[in-house]
């Protein structure tokens, strides 16, 4: 037997307990003629100690950090107790021990403040796990998998598998592709997720679905996007769009419960893709702070007039709101005595290339009831009090104002607002607050193709009422730069987006189910006959068998783990993950394969570099 207990078992309880352990060594540290070591494993740290009498082993084969050995001995009381170590009332006094297996040094500490950077960790990713601080994220994935599926399980959902070698899925990505070697010249597209799949399984009569599933998307990549990753995908039959909110809000509430002990009776907040857009110039926006945006200039064609507070900066000859498309406010709280190095700052931070902006306008609401303002020049103190007024700014607020182009200007005050949440620790990693954002459009214009494109994907239904506007008109834009006014731009879908604090943990839809709406759908997209055939030719097919009305979401599994462990970044809730090239740097993937398999997949490498 290799071991009585683990490094995590023992309690005082156990003094005088005889016991036999194994582990790895984390520390060892002499004091005069004793050594003690704090042996790991997956459970805990124990303190071991080794009195003089096996000094004589110890300098014959001394031991290293990460040697993997066995010890006994008994259980004592420490006299110096460790309260942060579950197992700090204790120690063992090692009576004999066997190294079971040498380690190299490795090339950072195993503790949780390690002094390996991201690349050592990830190209030694095995001995990165051993840390507590990547296993705690590892065991809290386990435990949302579990509980996620105890839920469904629950509630009649069968989980299901479905191909990875398939031909391609249309998300928004590339795919990665897969060559055939029986069908020479032929590829397979690995699924960017396992939608038609799963509404093939409706038309099948599964009419309640789960996978946990891998899915490939050849895209650029960030914090919270890998090539390769999860999703909690589920489809339902015979449901409308209510039945879905209501039975995913359930599974979320659900796992807050199980796993994080969170009892989330708020009711979800919901709001359109329109609301999003307007109050907070983003489709998944942080409902946990407030700082709405206060429209300063009456909306193009996206947005439906909301008549805001237009007539505030008008004829006072300010050229760069009179000339700009969009002109948005944003009361910061309790940021009225920035310096003029900080609102600086700030305007340098809205003028680097990634958001865009020309420059920012600011108004300080101070507390005395005075405003002060950098176009001081152009507004007097009784516009600069309205215009904060109406941004819902309190004395001791900051009110920030960016102009420009609407997309680019939207983006911006939405970055600007994170930004700033961030910086005044608005942002807690322990509070969650869940939105569901509704009725997306249905399409979005590619500038570069100069068509419309599915804005979740083909296979998503539009509004009902909006069917006819679909159906009735010509998708061909013949002035590209007029494509807002297009009756498509308008068009909505039965789309929906689960929020996360602001991050965009799943979405989903209701699906077309009727032949010639697919049909109709994919024409619009610009696919004509005989393409919808190639591509499509199984779905169309199998709707002319009695698809039943059906619809489903699909959660990004590790992006809801990141945030219920506090954190953004998927990578750490990965047990492998890839680097932001797409590479895994352990096995040095990507790599180039051997000559003999290009001729046995009859391919010839010609490479454009
Ligand atoms: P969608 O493309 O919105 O929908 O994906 C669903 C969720 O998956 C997560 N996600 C990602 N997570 C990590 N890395 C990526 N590269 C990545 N891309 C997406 C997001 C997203 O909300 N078939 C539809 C679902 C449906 O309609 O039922 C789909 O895949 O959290």
């Amino acid at each position: 037997m290799y071991r009585t207990h683990t490094c995590g078992d023992l309690r005082l309880a156990d003094k005088t307990r005889t016991v036999t352990l194994a582990g790895w060594v984390q520390t060892i540290r002499k004091f005069g003629s004793i050594t003690f070591v704090d042996l790991r494993d997956r459970y805990g740290i124990t303190q071991l100690l080794f009195s003089e009498n096996l000094n004589s082993n110890l300098e014959a084969d001394p031991l290293g950090r990460e040697f993997v050995i066995q010890a006994t001995g008994n259980v004592y009381e420490r006299s110096n107790k460790n309260p942060n170590l579950a197992t700090g009332d204790i120690e063992i006094g090692i009576t004999e021990f066997r190294i079971l297996n040498r380690s190299m040094t490795p090339p950072f500490t195993i503790q949780d403040d390690t002094d390996g950077g991201d690349d050592i960790r990830m190209k030694y990713r095995y001995l990165d796990l051993r840390r507590h601080a990547v296993k705690k994220n590892l065991e809290l994935r386990y435990a949302v998998n579990r509980s996620a599926r105890n839920y469904l399980h629950q509630h009649d959902f069968i989980d299901i598998e479905t191909p990875f070698l398939i031909k391609s899925t249309p998300e928004g990505a590339r795919d990665f592709v897969v060559p055939s070697r029986m069908n020479p010249g032929q590829f397979y597209a690995l699924p960017q997720s396992p939608q038609t799949f799963k509404q093939l399984l409706m038309v099948s009569g599964y009419d309640r679905y789960y996978q946990v599933v891998k899915c490939f998307r050849d895209e650029d990549l960030r914090a919270d996007r890998q090539p390769e990753f999860t999703q909690l995908d589920c489809e339902m039959s015979f449901i409308e769009q209510e039945d879905i909110l209501n039975m995913f809000e359930g599974l979320i509430k659900h796992i807050f419960k199980e796993v994080k002990g969170i009892n989330y009776t708020d009711t979800v907040q919901r709001m359109t893709w329109e609301e999003a857009m307007w109050q907070y110039g983003n489709d998944k926006p942080d409902i946990r702070f407030n700082m709405r945006l206060c429209n300063l200039k009456k909306p193009g064609t996206v947005f439906v007039d909301r008549t805001d507070h237009y007539a505030l900066i008008n004829d006072a000859g300010f050229a760069v709101f009179d000339d700009a498309e969009t002109v948005v406010a944003m009361a910061v709280p309790g940021c009225s005595e920035y310096t003029r190095k900080q609102t600086d700052e700030l305007t340098e931070w809205v003028k680097r290339p990634q958001v865009g902006m020309k420059g920012l306008v600011y108004i300080k609401c101070n507390n005395d009831g005075t405003f002060k303002s950098s176009v001081d020049k152009f507004y007097p103190e009784v516009k600069l009090r309205a215009i904060s007024a109406a941004a819902g700014a309190v004395p001791g607020d900051l009110v920030v104002i960016l102009a420009g182009a609407e997309e680019r200007t939207r983006k911006a005050i939405s970055d600007l607002r994170m930004y700033m949440a961030e910086r005044l620790g608005l942002r807690r990693p322990d509070e969650f607050k869940l939105l569901w954002v509704l009725d997306f459009p249905l399409f979005e214009y590619d500038e570069e193709g100069n068509r419309w494109v599915a804005r979740h994907h083909p296979f998503t239904a539009p509004k009902p009422e909006h069917i006819e506007v679909m159906i009735g008109n010509d998708p061909v834009i013949r002035d590209s730069e007029k494509y807002l006014e297009h009756p498509y731009a308008g068009i909505k879908a039965n789309a929906y987006d689960m929020v996360l604090n602001g991050n965009e943990v799943g979405g989903g839809s209701i699906r077309i189910h009727q032949k010639d709406l697919q049909e109709k759908m994919f024409a619009a997209l610009g696919m004509d006959k005989e393409e919808q055939e190639h591509k499509f030719g199984f779905l169309l097919g199998a709707f002319e068998y009695g698809a039943p009305p059906h619809g489903g979401i699909a959660y990004g599994f590790d992006r809801l783990c990141a945030i219920l462990g506090g954190s953004e970044i998927i990578r750490d809730f990965i047990a492998f993950p890839k680097n932001n090239s797409g590479r895994d740097v352990m096995l040095n993937a990507p790599s180039e394969i051997d000559g003999i398999q290009y001729e046995e997949l009859q391919i010839k490498l010609d490479l454009k570099r």
